[in-house]
């Protein structure tokens, strides 16, 4: 197990993404925070790792509140007394549309639980892995941030940021034996499916998007927690400040 006696935190692991992260985590023997502002999926995802035999427990959060960040990391504390690993993935997007129609209010939403997160985790969780000496933080960003489609501007924009602030965050707490990565899912069929096609979910709709990915397929929880579990494990010890790529060939 890949994971053995790890503890790991994964925001926005009720639905998409980060729920693949987390039960990929729990199956490698991490025992998980199951971190989302939506209780009832993330009541869910808690289920069905139990049900598969791995240990999870809820917590709800606001990843854009610093207050919400500190009661994730005293929650988490409080109930498994360890934490290693931090998977900032909850995120959002403005529906997929042309830049000047994007509200003052939904750049605001998205800089705050897409970018805002960021600073707060690291606010929140930095000091805890200074002090036991080391940490992982694994930050979901997107192929958005290195080769942006139009009609996503703004959601583009905060992800490149997620991808800066990890490499300098890489750069600044390497000292601390903390390391900072990030992985960038290609478009995949999670909840943000529709808004990031701005067009409902058909096939043809979703052949436009698959035509530009050379793999010919979108991406898929599992592909992405597979390349989270490796930036999170021991294998992954001298790794440090890389984006990686889980996008089947669209950033070449
Ligand atoms: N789906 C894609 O095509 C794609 C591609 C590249 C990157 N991403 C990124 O992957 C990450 C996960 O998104 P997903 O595609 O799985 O979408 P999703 O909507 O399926 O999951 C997002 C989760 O985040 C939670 N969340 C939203 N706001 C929150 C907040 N303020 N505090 C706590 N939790 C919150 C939601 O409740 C939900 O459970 C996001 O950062 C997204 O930008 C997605």
């Amino acid at each position: 197990m890949r994971l053995q006696n790890k503890v790991a935190i994964v925001t926005g692991a009720g639905s998409g993404f980060g729920r693949g992260i987390a039960e990929t985590f729990a199956r490698e023997g991490a025992r998980i925070v199951v971190g989302d502002i939506n209780e009832a999926t993330g009541r869910e995802t808690v289920a069905q790792i139990q049900a598969a035999g791995g240990q999870a427990h809820f917590v709800a959060v606001d990843v854009a509140s610093a207050a919400s960040m500190d009661r994730l990391r005293e929650q988490a504390l409080a109930h498994y007394s360890a934490l290693h690993i931090v998977v900032n993935n909850a995120g959002a997007t403005h529906r997929n549309r042309p830049m000047l129609e994007i509200t003052e209010a939904e750049f605001d939403r998205i800089y705050a639980i897409n970018v805002k997160s960021i600073f707060l985790s690291a606010q929140s969780f930095v000091p805890h892995f200074r002090r036991q000496g080391g940490g992982v933080f694994v930050n979901i960003a997107s192929t958005a941030a290195i080769r942006p489609r139009p009609g996503l501007t703004w959601y583009n924009g905060t992800k490149g940021a997620v991808v800066t602030t990890s490499k300098s965050m890489a750069a600044e707490l390497g000292p601390d034996r903390i390391r900072v990565n990030c992985v960038n899912p290609v478009i995949g069929a999670t909840g943000l499916l529709t808004e990031f096609m701005g067009q409902p979910d058909t096939p043809e709709n979703r052949a436009k998007f698959v035509a530009g990915i050379p793999l010919g397929r979108f991406s898929t929880p599992d592909d992405v927690a597979n390349a989270c579990l490796y930036l999170a494990s021991d294998e992954a010890a001298f790794i440090t400040g890389v984006c990686l790529e889980v996008d089947g060939g669209r950033c070449l």
